[in-house]
């Protein structure tokens, strides 16, 4: 046996940073779309793109090269007769018809497709159906009456938890922090805010004292069902338990990893009574109380963007 020379041991390519430098700047990506989407991702994307080019130039070095010339092999000619190919001879089989095919292979192939398209069928239908149906279903905003004006002094805050569809119990149990503004143009203006945090989710909390002792139940509309009142002062605005989000009191984000103001609702005075429509989002709000101008957009889920380049990364929203 003999050692196999130096030529002969496959040549490969040399250790890289690249690759280390390309993984840094995909990790500098994540950490800017959390921590700062306009700044910090876009460093990590010019990153990322620099030491993927200079990766992809150095793997591919061999394949760009100008190949070297190769001498031919030669080699003696055989002194025995070629071996016979299996479809030549007296043994042979004819050779098929153009087209043509065997029975079993057919078979064979019907039955593998047959059976992936069962099996294939039986796992995917149920999956999607229970998945993707029930967010289609029954999903609409209906207006909830909150009773009458009264309830709402001017200029107070209101915890206000209602029932959004009232047969289906507390998991429809939905929060609004409502502040009557007074008139305006000769109509009631109310600021109503979603307590859904514009980060994932969480309900934010009132940045002040909440006054559970003038806690107020009214059970105003036919339905009969349950909206309970409590006045708070946030002073500070609203703030969100998971991850620390922040927002000052016309909803607008402050800090923190949310992505934009809190969501609105609609609303109407409908005789006497103050009635919720429905939700949409909120990009931001300039201004305050009566006075504010609100870049409202349809409702959005929690982490979308729904202004900014940002926006371009969500082109389908699911129904919520
Ligand atoms: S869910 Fe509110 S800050 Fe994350």
């Amino acid at each position: 046996m003999t050692e196999p020379q130096h030529e002969d041991r496959p040549h490969l390519p040399g250790p890289s940073l690249y690759p280390i430098g390309f993984a840094a700047g995909v990790a500098c990506i994540l950490v800017g779309l959390i921590v700062n989407p306009t700044l910090i991702a876009p460093i990590g994307a010019a990153i990322a793109i620099v030491f993927g080019f200079l990766w992809a130039r150095d793997a591919t070095m061999d394949y760009r090269r100008e190949p070297e010339p190769i001498e031919p092999e030669r080699r003696e000619a055989p002194l025995t007769a070629p071996p016979i190919p299996a479809d030549r001879g007296e043994a042979a089989m004819p050779a098929p018809e153009p087209g043509e095919r065997f029975p079993r292979s057919r078979f064979l192939e019907a039955s593998t497709l047959g059976l992936g398209a069962v099996i294939g069928g039986l796992v995917t239908v149920p999956v999607v159906g229970f998945m993707v149906v029930p967010a289609f279903k029954g999903q609409g905003y209906p207006d909830v009456d909150l009773g009458p004006l009264d309830n709402f002094p001017e200029g107070k805050w209101l915890i206000t938890t209602f029932y959004m569809h009232p047969e289906a119990g507390n998991v429809s149990r939905r929060t609004a922090y409502i502040r009557n503004n007074g008139q305006l143009n000769g109509e009631p203006s109310f600021t109503i805010i979603s307590n859904r945090c514009a980060h994932l989710g969480c309900p934010v909390q009132p940045n002040g004292p909440v006054q559970p002792g003038d806690k107020k139940q009214v059970t105003p509309g036919e339905k009969g069902q349950k909206v309970t009142l409590v006045p708070t002062i946030p002073a500070g605005g609203f703030g969100c338990p998971c991850h620390g989000g922040q927002y000052d009191p016309e909803g607008n984000r402050t800090a923190g990893p949310p992505v934009r103001a809190l969501d609105r609702y609609q609303y109407a005075v409908v005789n006497g009574h103050l009635v919720l429509g429905k939700p949409f989002s909120v990009a931001h709000v300039d201004g305050e109380g009566k006075n504010a101008k609100i870049h409202a957009y349809k409702l959005a889920g929690p982490g979308q963007h729904i202004d900014g380049w940002e926006q371009i990364l969500y082109p389908i929203q699911p129904p919520h």
